[in-house]
């Protein structure tokens, strides 16, 4: 019996490795994200647009690579951009939800990512606060977003049922769960918020969007964190970068806590961009589009709230 068993097992231990690799996911361990710039409200000497550079290191930090995807280009030179890379990042900032070259360019990418997860091309958009409200407007059509006391506040998650099972949270590791549900780890730095009420009263966003996470100013219950049920779109009202990365404010959290959990966040969404397998045409033109060709300005130094900027023509 015992020396049965024992080749049963033997066998059952052989056989795994001629199944495995028919099973094995195909994986993308290059991937390249686009992080979307935004036009500056103001001339700077530097620039007309830009992006914090805390949205670029957040992705380096899990292994990616950044290529920044301009404002107010040609929608062509969107498309072919778009089949070069793996993923999108709209980042948070300051600019019209509805006609600026920010919005135009989320729009196209939108569309293109939407149009391509139907046809099993897997294409993952990240929003991030502006970028997260962004998301709401192009899902809606419409502006939904309503005023809330959320300027400056770092608050713990108000984690729904979903969340445990959801596609941004499952394999999150149970302490870094328990840190985001109890800690004031999540930065909001927003005036607008996607209140509940308003979410619920929207057929468009209910169906395509589950709710992670909720929070409140104190009179607004609002989402702060979203995922959409049959795409790889996920939407944070609040900051993962800066616990990590941003510096000018002193209730911007960096408890050992808050800093694991931004690099929770980002090796989420770097590891949905290894589902994709866009590439630039040649090794030329990829070099011509990463972001190593441009030099960060310490713009904190002037005031700025992000600590480096990438300024951009
Ligand atoms: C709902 O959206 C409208 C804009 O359509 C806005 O004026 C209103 O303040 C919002 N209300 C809430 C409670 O979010
Ligand atoms: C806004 O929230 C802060 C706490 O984050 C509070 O101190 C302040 O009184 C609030 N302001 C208003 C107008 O409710
Ligand atoms: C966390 O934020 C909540 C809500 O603003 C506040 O009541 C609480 O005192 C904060 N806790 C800590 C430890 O700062």
């Amino acid at each position: 019996m015992r020396v049965l068993s024992l080749t049963c097992l033997l066998i059952a231990v052989c056989a795994i490795p001629a199944v495995l690799p028919q099973h094995e996911e195909k994986r993308n361990d290059r991937p390249i994200i686009g992080v979307l710039a935004q036009e500056l409200k103001n001339p700077e000497p530097y620039g007309n647009s830009y992006i914090a550079a805390s949205y670029v290191k957040t992705l380096e930090s899990a292994g990616a690579r950044v290529v920044p995807v301009m404002v107010n280009r040609p929608e062509e030179e969107y498309h072919q951009l778009f089949n070069s890379i793996n993923g999108i990042l709209l980042p948070g900032g300051a600019a019209h939800l509805m006609t600026s070259g920010y919005a135009k360019a989320a729009n196209i990418f939108y569309k293109l990512a939407l149009e391509a997860n139907d046809k099993g091309d897997y294409f993952p958009v990240w929003g991030t606060c502006l970028g997260f409200e962004q998301l709401l407007v192009i899902t809606s059509g419409e502006n939904l977003l309503c005023r809330t006391n959320t300027s400056g506040v770092s608050l713990p998650l108000e984690f729904t049922q979903d969340a445990t099972e959801s596609k941004l949270f499952k394999d999150f590791p149970p302490d870094v769960m328990t840190s985001l549900a109890t800690e004031n780890i999540t930065l909001n730095f927003h005036k607008w918020s996607i209140s509940i009420e308003n979410f619920t009263k929207s057929e468009e966003l209910r169906t395509f969007y589950k709710i992670l996470s909720t929070n409140t100013d104190g009179k607004i219950e609002f989402i702060s964190t979203m995922e959409a049920y049959n795409y790889p779109v996920y939407g944070t009202q609040w900051h993962p970068e800066k616990n990590a990365f941003e510096w000018s404010q002193g209730y911007y959290p960096h408890t050992p806590s808050a800093i694991k959990m931004t690099f929770h966040m980002a090796d989420f969404f770097v590891n949905e961009a290894k589902k994709n397998f866009h590439s630039f045409a040649s090794k030329e033109e990829e070099n011509k589009h990463l972001i190593y060709n441009h030099n960060p300005i310490f713009s904190g130094a002037d005031g700025s709230s992000f600590i480096q900027k990438y300024y951009f023509d």
